[in-house]
């Protein structure tokens, strides 16, 4: 006999039960719901809405309870309509009469949306973690790297000179930012919508201030239709993993690029990489591919979540059972990445070699000769003219702007010294950026210093 069962003659048909059921994806949350069904049994007890030795039993047995599924000496039943229902069930079969008073004054409805809020805080905060691990491997190889000089690059062509550490960096401010948008969420997210009840609260004398305050919430939902349909908090999180995801495999493009033949920039660790089935020679970054490739499914639970919501009348309606599977989904997703790719790039071997040899081909230093002329008094699109000019003559004749000699830069403007070599060597090119934000050594290694908080 179903919980619900008392107005039905027949039995459910069994497609209708599969059909209906989430068990399979929300008993992730039975930590969540004990937790949350404690606090109102509490509040229940307290209220004297029932008898406290029976708010007193419940909670004692929700707990064995936790510990029994914590232990494996309780399965939950794949067959149960949902998490919700099957420790209520459970707590019902263990204490009787005192177990069927936990639902007084409660509806599944605030019960799965404090459930399903309680869970994404959690893992809100475990990706907080992971991210700021993942920030402090890339510091550290950043710390290794301020003086290796890389190209950087526009439109993937060679621009101007870096160092990767420079570049590293530029992620750790990204995840800085993913940091804190997660975060802000998690705090938008801590509203209790317990007390809202199916839809419109309940006749009892509940106190929501009292189970808000247990569970840790910031503030309670102060409108009891918002507070059982509101989902802007699971769409927020699956929007902060979005864009999370959408940095990693930026990230991941690089990585694959540095790691072919072609740059040759790093060189990932055997144990992160793969091999082939046929091709005896290859080392593939399976993990990058990965990554890029799962970005889109995490892109796809956002608008599964967004769609899913933007036809739904106030309030609770079954279409919103979908929204944790999309969810959990994201965060696994982020979680299985960034577990992955800190140890990935803790242990990959920078090239530098190649990096340098990179940054010496391609004229990357062309601004910084124009910049000569510039500071000895030419106007600048004046030296962009030279420049551009002796650039067009020094690859026809297969040369580099360190290989011409002062005759031939004289030939362009007298303006050219002996100096003009120093000024276009790649170390003055990247020491001399030392503006703010810049890839000068001295400005990155102060980045460093504040991300790490040393
Ligand atoms: N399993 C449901 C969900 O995840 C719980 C809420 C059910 N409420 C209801 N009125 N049927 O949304």
């Amino acid at each position: 006999m179903k919980l619900w069962g008392a107005r039905f003659t027949k039995e459910s048909n069994q497609k209708l039960n599969d059909f209906n059921s989430s068990i399979g994806v929300d008993s992730l949350m039975y930590k969540e719901d004990i937790q949350g069904s404690i606090a109102h049994a509490t509040m229940l007890g307290k209220q004297n809405i029932i008898p406290i030795t029976d708010s007193n039993l419940i909670i004692q047995t929700l707990k064995e309870i936790e510990k029994d599924i914590d232990n494996q000496q309780l399965e939950i039943d794949p067959t149960a309509e949902d998490i919700h229902m099957f420790i209520e069930q459970e707590l019902t079969s263990r204490i009787g009469d005192a177990g069927k008073k936990l639902h007084t004054a409660r509806s599944r409805n605030d019960q799965v949306a404090l459930d399903f809020r309680l869970y994404t805080i959690k893992k809100g905060n475990e990706l907080v973690e992971l991210l700021n691990t993942f920030i402090v491997v890339l510091c550290k190889k950043a710390e290794d790297n301020t003086e290796t000089i890389m190209p950087g690059y526009t439109h993937l062509q060679r621009a101007q000179p870096i160092t990767f550490a420079h570049h590293l960096m530029a992620y750790v401010e990204m995840f800085k930012r993913d940091i804190d948008r997660i975060s802000q969420s998690i705090e938008r997210t801590k509203v209790s919508p317990l007390g809202c009840g199916a839809l419109a609260t309940t006749t009892y004398p509940i106190d929501r201030e009292l189970t808000k305050e247990l569970l840790g919430f910031n503030s309670i939902a102060l409108n009891s239709l918002d507070g059982v349909s509101d989902r802007d908090f699971a769409i927020e999180l699956a929007s902060d993993i979005s864009i999370t995801m959408m940095h990693l495999s930026r990230l991941s493009e690089e990585i694959v690029l540095w790691s072919s033949w072609e740059f040759k920039f790093i060189e990932l660790d055997d144990a992160f990489a793969t091999g082939s089935s046929i091709m005896p020679q290859k080392k593939n970054p399976d993990i990058c591919e990965l990554i890029r490739g799962k970005t889109g499914r995490t892109y796809g639970n956002l608008n599964n979540l967004l769609v899913m919501m933007k036809g739904l009348s106030l309030a609770y309606n079954k279409d919103m059972q979908e929204d944790k599977e999309a969810l959990f989904d994201s965060i696994e997703t982020l979680i299985v990445c960034l577990e992955t790719i800190t140890p990935m790039m803790e242990t990959c071997t920078v090239i530098k070699e190649n990096m340098r040899n990179a940054a010496a081909k391609g004229f990357i230093n062309a601004t910084d000769c124009a910049d000569y002329l510039t500071k000895k008094g030419m106007p600048f699109r004046d030296a962009y003219q030279v420049i551009g000019k002796l650039v067009n003559d020094a690859i026809e004749n297969d040369k580099v702007l360190e290989t011409l000699t002062l005759e031939e830069y004289k030939q362009a403007s007298d303006l050219f010294e002996e100096d003009i070599y120093e000024a276009i060597s790649l170390e003055t090119c990247v020491n001399n950026r030392n503006v703010v934000g810049g890839p000068a050594p001295s400005v990155v290694k102060e980045h460093i210093k504040t991300v790490l908080g040393k």
